[in-house]
């Protein structure tokens, strides 16, 4: 006989603290092995990205390195990097080293990552889970040349796009969704680092962060070589529902007219959800998105919902403990720290209904 079963799988409540999307460098100081003249150690933190009169550079050396000290120690999450659009050459294969040591010049610390060599795009974010240090250096040893560095930022908080998965009305030619969460905002060939939707009515991208945040920011950035229209007017939604793909969830922010500044910081003042969704209604377009990056902080870890019919002759509703504990075991060698039930008590399977027709009177 078919029996329905309901489960719900339900692991605690986490919560972790602090998590302001602050730039830690902006309070910090920086030194480099030597100056080229005017690029400064103190240009990669004065909040400029782009702007060329504003970047860091050694001298041509063979062991070219550069030091932020935080003034205080600081569990890392993520480093943001921005090289010379220009010079990409020389911020390549650089290691980013974190720790308490000045030991020699802070070098030997351990190393979050290196700099794709060559380099991809102009800013790469670079996840380093928490790394505890003061001193965050960048480090190029072993080959004659300048280290430039255009900004380096540092944070916290864990960029939580990525950690999820992305997905988008439809795909423009090689243009994925999950190139918005590359960790590269800015590159040479935005096909390669960019998303797009095909050209459609109501296009839209949805992140699902995995689990439910609460959400204090969104960061966007659009295309900087054309097409800033293919990212502006676009809403961005927050909330845990998926009717109408994500769309109908609250709205935090509507990126504005024509994207001046290619990459936009919205605040979503602790909005709860583990969808973002980014969807330009009323608009037949492309969507395009070079990064999206989302802060906040957790909130719940994800239930998930399992509705199961099998045929079985033994009573379910009265072995339903051994059935659950059977289903715990089973799933303990794929998940940890979950639990396990029913929401539903076992019932029999009702006969489904004829679909409801319009019924039309024909007159005679
Ligand atoms: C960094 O994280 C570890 C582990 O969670 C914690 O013990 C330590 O106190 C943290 N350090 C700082 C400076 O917050």
């Amino acid at each position: 006989m078919d029996k329905l079963i309901h489960l719900i799988l339900l692991s605690g409540l986490v919560c972790i603290p602090g998590s302001l999307a602050e730039n830690l460098a902006l309070k910090g100081t920086a030194t480099q092995s030597s100056t080229y003249p005017n690029w400064l150690a103190q240009h990669a933190i004065d909040g400029k990205r782009y702007e060329s009169a504003y970047c860091s550079s050694t001298s041509s050396d063979s062991n070219q390195w550069w030091r932020l000290d935080l003034l205080d120690v600081y569990n890392i999450s993520t480093v943001i990097i921005t090289a010379h659009g220009s010079y990409l050459d020389q911020t390549s294969g650089a290691e980013i080293r974190i720790g308490n040591s000045l030991e020699n010049y802070g070098n030997n610390n351990p190393i979050c990552a290196v700099t794709s060599d060559p380099l991809t795009g102009n800013t790469v974010s670079l996840s380093c889970h928490g790394m505890e240090g003061r001193y965050v250096n960048v480090v190029r040893s072993g080959r004659i040349g300048y280290l430039t560095l255009c900004e380096v930022e540092v944070y916290r908080t864990e960029n939580l796009a990525f950690t999820g998965t992305v997905k988008q009305s439809s795909t423009h030619l090689i243009w994925l969704a999950q190139h918005a969460i590359d960790g590269i905002r800015d590159g040479s060939f935005p096909s390669t680092y960019c998303s797009a939707t095909g050209y459609q009515s109501n296009p839209w991208w949805r992140l699902d962060l995995l689990d439910i945040y609460e959400i204090s920011t969104v960061i966007i950035t659009a295309r900087s070589d054309c097409c800033s229209d293919q990212t502006s007017g676009a809403e961005i939604h927050i909330g845990n529902s998926l009717v109408n793909n994500g769309n109908n969830n609250p709205i935090c922010a509507v990126t504005s007219g024509i994207l001046v500044r290619h990459t936009v910081t919205y605040s979503c003042n602790k909005m709860e959800g583990c969808y973002v969704n980014v969807v330009m209604t009323g608009h037949t377009s492309h969507l395009v998105l070079c990064e999206v990056e989302v802060f906040g902080k957790l909130l719940h870890k994800k239930r998930t919902f399992l509705r199961l019919k099998f045929s079985s002759s033994v009573d379910v509703a009265a072995e339903r403990d051994k059935i659950l504990h059977q289903l715990q075991s089973a799933l303990a060698s794929h998940i940890s720290d979950f639990n396990l039930s029913w929401t539903q008590l076992p019932k029999k399977e009702k006969k489904p209904r004829a679909d409801r027709g319009l019924c039309v009177k024909r007159s005679a």
